[in-house]
């Protein structure tokens, strides 16, 4: 008798990263025989692959450890897995806390996954691999104990066929006062950049269009190799030089390393998309001198100049922080008056959550009321929505090029079940990320296709496919061969993710 393949169901909370490392591991899993499961109730292994960048995150995942404690009394033998940054942080204290759970496995330790399940399995017993911490040793060791974990990729595990993230680096080292990031994800460690082109062209052999490139810091991507160092606006050419490929996008950018080189590099190289995400995190100097972000307005407003002149249709797009140590009401202000004048396509707003490793934890008070945090947070969402709404109606009566992504929101809640040719409700995004909704057939998904814009509203545009086009383009049987998607990359944005290794939005 055949056995039946083990099934996993694996849950993603966060960033991109872990979209990307859940990616990873599910697809070396697969190779070992596993399938996914349609949920925790049928699997033989849950995952949940974590995020510590705000308590809330953390809050969610032990929740549903709690949760999950029951299938385990119903199964045994189920094998319950903390991977990513809060098992880094939390390490012995996950199993204090819940110890049911099997494996807690760190961002660095990712590629064990599959012996780590199988020595459970076997009857091993609880296991925990993490990194080493960044105080407890020389920078060499830390960095060797955070592997970069990036295998052969497997393109049904994507959420879509077209679209793909590669990281050009782990870790960071700007180590802001807030952040925990560099302490789980540890030091910033850049991979070679033909590793990062063999892989882009792979993926478009594959049939990708789109990849977006992402690194704690992406633009400081640096790598030195004998005499030659290739830097984000080189790699960028290379990426650009590769045939089939439409689009390239890159995130997150730390605002000191937009350089002219890079700004230059987006504007010319007719992929890379006109869309940046530099986080400004404040408006107040003195804020950000607390965050010890490492510059000033003045230098962030000198850096967005240099942006507007070369490319001036670009998007730029901001996190903030509300509720920061020490934030008055004033500082708060500042925080406002950069969000209307600058014009942000879209800011992430985030309140101020004490992270115990960060420098702003050991030192600062968490001093401003929760009930501030949420005024302030709902003042700052209300004026970038104004700002983005009034950027979105510029487009209106202009054609724009989307690259077409699946159905939209409404229409994957409605499960439409339509053929190539049936027409339903589809979302893309322009060359400068914004998203567009439009009817159109479904085998223009994965295409580039012209769009009339016709209204907008704060987070997207609508429109129609330009006269003639929608009958003009053949069929991609490629396109077809995928599931639809919802866009991952803003995922603050009240999105559905399309399936259980995209991430929750969790602030
Ligand atoms: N460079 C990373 C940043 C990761 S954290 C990237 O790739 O985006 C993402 C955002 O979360 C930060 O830009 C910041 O705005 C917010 N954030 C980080 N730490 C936080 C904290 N302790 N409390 C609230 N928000 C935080
Ligand atoms: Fe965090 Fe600052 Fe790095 S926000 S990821 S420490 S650039």
């Amino acid at each position: 008798m055949r056995r039946m393949p083990k099934r996993l169901w694996i849950e993603t909370v966060g960033c991109q990263m872990n979209v990307l490392d859940s990616e990873l591991v599910v697809a070396a899993l697969r190779r070992q025989g596993w399938d996914m499961a349609r949920g925790p109730a049928e699997a033989d292994a849950v995952f949940y692959n974590t995020c510590s960048v705000r308590q809330h995150a953390e809050d969610k995942i032990y929740s549903a450890l709690g949760r999950v404690r029951l299938e385990k009394q119903k199964k045994p033998d189920l094998v319950v897995g903390v991977l990513g940054c809060m098992a880094q942080k939390d390490q012995e204290l996950i199993r204090k806390r819940a110890p049911w759970v099997d494996l807690v496995v760190g961002p660095g330790q990712l590629h064990q996954v599959p012996s780590l399940v199988a020595d459970v399995l076997a009857g091993g017993g609880p296991r925990l691999e993490v990194s080493l911490d960044r105080k407890g040793a020389a920078r060499d060791a830390i960095a060797r104990s955070f592997e970069s974990y990036d295998p052969d990729r497997d393109p049904a595990m994507r959420p879509t066929p077209f679209q793909a993230f590669i990281r050009t680096q782990t870790g960071c080292d700007k180590f802001c006062a807030f952040c925990v990031v560099p302490h789980v994800r540890g030091p910033e460690q850049a991979r070679d950049p033909d590793t990062i082109l063999a892989e882009a062209e792979k993926l478009v052999a594959e049939g990708c269009r789109e990849i977006t490139l992402i690194g704690q810091t992406v633009n400081s991507y640096k790598f030195a190799n004998g005499g030659r160092t290739t830097r984000l606006a080189d790699l960028l050419v290379r990426l650009d030089a590769v045939a089939g490929l439409d689009r390239i996008k890159f995130v997150t950018n730390y605002p000191r390393d937009m350089t002219d080189d890079l700004i230059a590099a987006v504007r010319d190289l007719p992929k890379v998309s006109h869309y940046l995400h530099v986080p400004a995190q404040h408006g107040s100097d003195d804020v950000l001198a607390r965050m010890k972000r490492g510059y000033t307005i003045g230098e962030y407003m000198e850096m967005l100049g240099r942006i507007r002149e070369a490319i001036p249709q670009a998007a730029v797009t901001s996190d903030f922080i509300v509720g920061f140590c020490g934030e008055t009401d004033a500082e708060f202000e500042l925080s406002l008056d950069l969000v209307r004048t600058v014009g942000f396509k879209n800011s992430f707003i985030f309140k101020y959550s004490p992270r115990p490793g960060t420098k702003a934890h050991e030192r600062l008070p968490d001093d401003v009321p929760e009930e501030i945090k949420k005024e302030r947070n709902r003042l700052l969402l209300e004026a970038q929505a104004e700002v983005s709404l009034a950027g979105n109606r510029r487009f209106i009566g202009t054609r724009q090029e989307v690259l077409v992504e699946g159905l939209s929101t409404r229409d994957e809640k409605r499960e439409v079940d339509v053929g190539p040719d049936g027409v339903a409700q589809l979302t893309g995004r322009t060359m400068c990320d914004r998203i567009v909704v439009f009817d159109a057939p479904m085998r223009l998904v994965g295409r580039l296709v012209d769009i009339d814009i016709d209204d907008a509203g704060a987070w997207s545009l609508s429109g129609r496919v330009a006269d003639g086009l929608a009958d003009a383009v053949p069929l991609d049987e490629l396109a077809l061969s995928g599931e639809s998607a919802t866009p991952l990359y803003d995922i603050a944005l009240p999105q559905a993710p399309p399936r259980s290794t995209a991430p929750t939005p969790e602030a």
